[in-house]
C-alpha cells in the first residue's frame, strides 16, 4: 500500500486524527486493490478466475463504502464536501 502519511510522525495527535488519517489511507488501499483486481480480471480468460476476481472486487467496493462511512462519521466536513461534489457532478448531466 502506498504510504502517504506516517502515523509515527504524529505521536502527539489525538486518536480521532489518527483514525481519520488511517481511514483515508485504508480507502486508498481498497481503491488500489480494485484497480489490481480489475486489471487481473481483464487479463484472464479462465471463467473461474473471472468469477472469483469479480466477487472479490465487489467486496472491495463495499469496503470503500464502509470506510467512507467511518470517515464521514469522524469528519463531517468530508461528508459535506463529498455530497457537494456529487451534486456538482450530477449538475453536469
Ligand atoms: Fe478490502
Amino acid at each position: 500500500m502506498r504510504r502517504m502519511f506516517n502515523i509515527f510522525d504524529n505521536n502527539n495527535r489525538t486518536d480521532d486524527f489518527v483514525t481519520i488519517q488511517n481511514a483515508r489511507e485504508d480507502i486508498i488501499g481498497e481503491l488500489d486493490a480494485i484497480i489490481q483486481y480489475n486489471n487481473h480480471l481483464v487479463q484472464t480468460n479462465d471463467q473461474r478466475a473471472k468469477q472469483t476476481i469479480l466477487d472479490i472486487m465487489r467486496e472491495e467496493k463495499l469496503h470503500v463504502g464502509q470506510l467512507f462511512g467511518l470517515l464521514f462519521s469522524l469528519d463531517p466536513e468530508s461528508k459535506e464536501q463529498f455530497e457537494k461534489g456529487l451534486k456538482e457532478f450530477e449538475g453536469l448531466s
